[in-house]
């Protein structure tokens, strides 16, 4: 496969490099994801992560693992295996069956091949169109809350709701972004507020118990998250946190976007509580660990509920900022996202 190289992923001499997320950004260090129990290992520390980035790392390897010489029924085996990786964002399903139609061609290893090669290029096209269209919802002067990470960290382009916000400040609507921290991983503070700093935009950091104040003080003019699916009647799942924060903004009259690629809406699932949510471990949230080391805060036996999604409302949701455009509420409520 050709050389290529993104914000977090690289393909050079015919192997998958991932850009580890849990160590940026004290540290830059790209890692080997050369067989499946490795990229599994590196999505479940979230060294990969983000829903698109997720899907295009799982369709990459397969892809140069055919290459490799695996067979047909080695690679069905690792597709499925790669499937169950992470349950909540479905892009990595949805990029799986495309890769499933591929594996099924006479002359799998190049379909394979042109099927990851395919959805990366889409992928940045998304992201780039999902830019454009959330743009004309941004005012001049604005000041934007976002949660998590959704930039070129996530994706293979510009990113998705931090693709519209730096679309909006090349375009001089941004006077300052307010990046959550969000616990308990920290991709807020950790790689939003890196990327920012990157791009040059202005940002201040906050933690995530600060949006409530900020909203009640008029500092907020819109919230902009990303989503790791979409139900058929609008409910999103995305990083915990962000149900809160759409609850805010509703209380304070604020817009609250969801911006996404249409290969994080599933069609198949009725509403948010379809939406398998993936429970992490306790260490998470009895202390913190990265780069800069660890630390344990909770007493050893504490019990801790720790998921890492949870699901926002249609109702909370002013609009579904995709590729193909702004949705609005009564076009959801028109069953817009219900199956063809
Ligand atoms: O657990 P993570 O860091 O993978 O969670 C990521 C998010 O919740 C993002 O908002 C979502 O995947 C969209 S990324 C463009």
């Amino acid at each position: 496969m050709q050389t290529l190289q993104t914000t977090s992923l690289q393909v050079r001499d015919n192997q998958l490099w991932i850009l580890d997320q849990q160590a940026l950004p004290q540290q830059k260090n790209w890692l080997p994801a050369h067989s499946v129990p490795q990229l599994i290992e590196h999505i479940h520390a979230l060294r990969v992560r983000g829903a698109p980035l997720i899907g295009l790392s799982a369709s990459l390897l397969l892809a140069l693992l055919a290459e490799q010489g695996q067979t047909r029924a080695e690679l069905a085996q690792a597709l499925e295996t790669l499937r169950a990786a992470r349950p909540t964002a479905v892009n990595l399903m949805n990029n799986l069956d495309r890769m499933k139609l591929a594996l099924a061609q006479p002359d799998f290893a190049p379909a394979l091949a042109e099927e990851a090669w395919r959805l990366v290029q889409e992928d940045k096209q998304l992201c780039d169109a999902i830019a454009d269209a959330g743009c004309t919802r941004v005012k001049p002067g604005s000041q934007l809350l976002t949660h998590c990470n959704t930039g070129g960290l996530a994706t293979a382009g510009v990113g998705t709701a931090l693709g519209v916000i730096a679309r909006a400040h090349q375009q001089g609507l941004i006077k300052n972004v307010w990046v959550d921290e969000t616990r308990p991983l920290l991709q807020g503070g950790r790689l939003t507020a890196w990327e920012l700093g990157e791009l040059a935009i202005p940002y201040t950091l906050i933690t995530d118990s600060m949006a409530a104040s900020l909203m009640a003080r008029g500092e907020v003019d819109a919230v902009w998250v990303g989503a790791d699916r979409i139900a058929a009647n609008g409910d999103v799942a995305n990083k915990i946190g962000t149900y809160s924060l759409a609850v805010l903004a509703h209380y304070h009259q604020i817009p609250f976007y969801v911006a996404a690629p249409h290969t994080t809406l599933d069609r198949s699932c009725p509403d948010g509580t379809a939406i398998p949510i993936e429970q992490r471990a306790a260490s998470e949230v009895t202390g913190v660990a990265g780069s800069f080391g660890s630390v344990q805060w909770a007493p050893e036996a504490a019990k801790v509920y720790n998921p890492a999604f949870d699901v926002t409302p249609a109702t909370l949701i002013s609009g579904w900022v995709l590729d193909t455009g702004v949705v609005t509420p009564d076009q959801v409520q028109g069953g817009i996202f219900q199956p063809q």
